[in-house]
């Protein structure tokens, strides 16, 4: 390779790019991270290497135009035709074009060749950590796709199981599990340099972007004068699933341990178990639950309010009190008069008539906890 191969090869990439993404810069980064992640391989084909790392996506603008296109297998026949139109021999105008063709991360062709794993890998890590995310963000941009979705019950998505296409359903489909994908161990290790940084700004952005909308959604039915309403699962069966789902993400017990006691307590066969809700028009503001036993020795202090759960946003609004009072009132009705309560907190439950009781060891925790007794005059 010259200097004049070199010079031809650049020119016609930078012909062919345009969008920003995928820009002429991204195309320096991965032709320099090739470079530097091929130090540690054998047998490297360098002309080959950066013939195919300048041209891997000269395909780029077809697959924009028409999307039914793939632009690795667009790129590697332009970039076949160009080479052997300039001479260059037809071996090594198909090794190029070997390389471009496999280099897409959604492909079932994985690549073969050291030079092809490299310009792999060297693209693959333009799309780890702070520029894998700046990248993402440029292109959604482009596309005019939203940095979320909203769910059915209007809080931000995290973009798992997305339909829709946003920068979060990209980071779970794509940027997420990418950091497992590498052929060469500098790749990998220099990915997961990199992760820490995407992983940050993700869980940032969520967290910044689901605060405002849930302490604002809840700020907004405020000011409409819409108050929380406090429902019994057992008369709003259709709550099952969502309330159970619920329970699951702010407790982390299995999903199906909730729906499992919540057939339970449809089917209506004792007093216990019973589940409560205080909902905010659709939203879930707040929960708790009534067991046998939360998972303690106290086997003989039954039946045990569980679960308790307010969200955030509507923390310091006295909703707990209020399902507590309502659990409380609502199972003295079904004949269960004293309740017991396992918590870790000190001066939260006597402000709403529970008295401490004594201490109980709770399954699988390093220390007793405490016990809290209520009893409905
Ligand atoms: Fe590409
Ligand atoms: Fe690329």
């Amino acid at each position: 390779m010259t200097k004049y191969d070199y010079t031809l090869w650049e020119s016609y990439m930078l012909s062919c790019m345009q969008d920003s993404a995928h820009d002429r810069e991204h195309v320096y980064r991965v032709l320099y991270g090739a470079l530097e992640l091929g130090k540690d391989e054998p047998g490297v084909d360098w002309d080959v290497l950066v013939c195919a790392c300048l041209l891997h996506d000269i395909g780029r603008q077809e697959q924009f135009r028409d999307a039914s296109l793939d632009h690795a297998s667009v790129g590697a026949e332009k970039a076949y035709r160009f080479l052997t139109k300039h001479g260059y021999g037809e071996t090594f105008a198909a090794r190029v074009r070997g390389c471009i063709f496999t280099h897409r991360f959604r492909s079932e062709h994985p690549p073969e060749s050291p030079e092809a794993k490299l310009l792999f890998d060297a693209d693959k890590l333009d799309v780890c950590g702070a520029l894998g995310m700046a990248r993402t963000l440029l292109y959604n941009g482009e596309e005019g796709e939203p940095l979320y979705s909203l769910l059915p019950d209007g809080r931000v998505s995290p973009g798992e199981g997305d339909k829709e296409p946003s920068f979060f359903q990209e980071y779970k489909k794509k940027l997420e599990g990418i950091y497992g994908r590498f052929f060469t161990e500098k790749g990998k290790a220099l990915a997961g340099e990199r992760r820490q940084a995407a992983v940050n700004f993700y869980e940032a952005l969520l967290r910044e972007s689901s605060s405002l909308y849930d302490a604002g959604r809840a700020g907004l039915r405020a000011l409409f004068g819409e108050e929380i309403a406090l429902v019994r699962l057992c008369d709003r069966p259709e709550l099952r699933e969502p309330l159970a789902r619920w329970f699951h993400e702010k407790w982390g017990v299995p999903l199906e341990a909730y729906l499992e006691s919540m057939d339970d307590c449809l089917a209506a066969r004792s007093a216990v178990p019973q589940w409560y809700a205080a909902l905010d028009g659709g939203t879930i503001a707040g929960g708790l639950g009534v067991i046998e036993n939360d998972f303690h020795d106290r086997r003989d202090l039954t039946p045990n309010v569980c679960a308790v759960y307010v969200e955030e946003a509507y923390r310091c609004r006295g909703i707990a009190g209020q399902l507590l009072r309502f659990v409380c009132r609502d199972m003295k009705e079904r004949g269960v008069g004293t309740l017991y309560l396992l918590t870790d907190h000190t001066s939260f439950y006597e402000r709403y008539g529970w008295e401490f009781f004594c201490m109980a060891q709770g399954d699988g925790e390093e220390g007793p906890s405490r016990m809290y007794r209520h009893t409905e005059p």
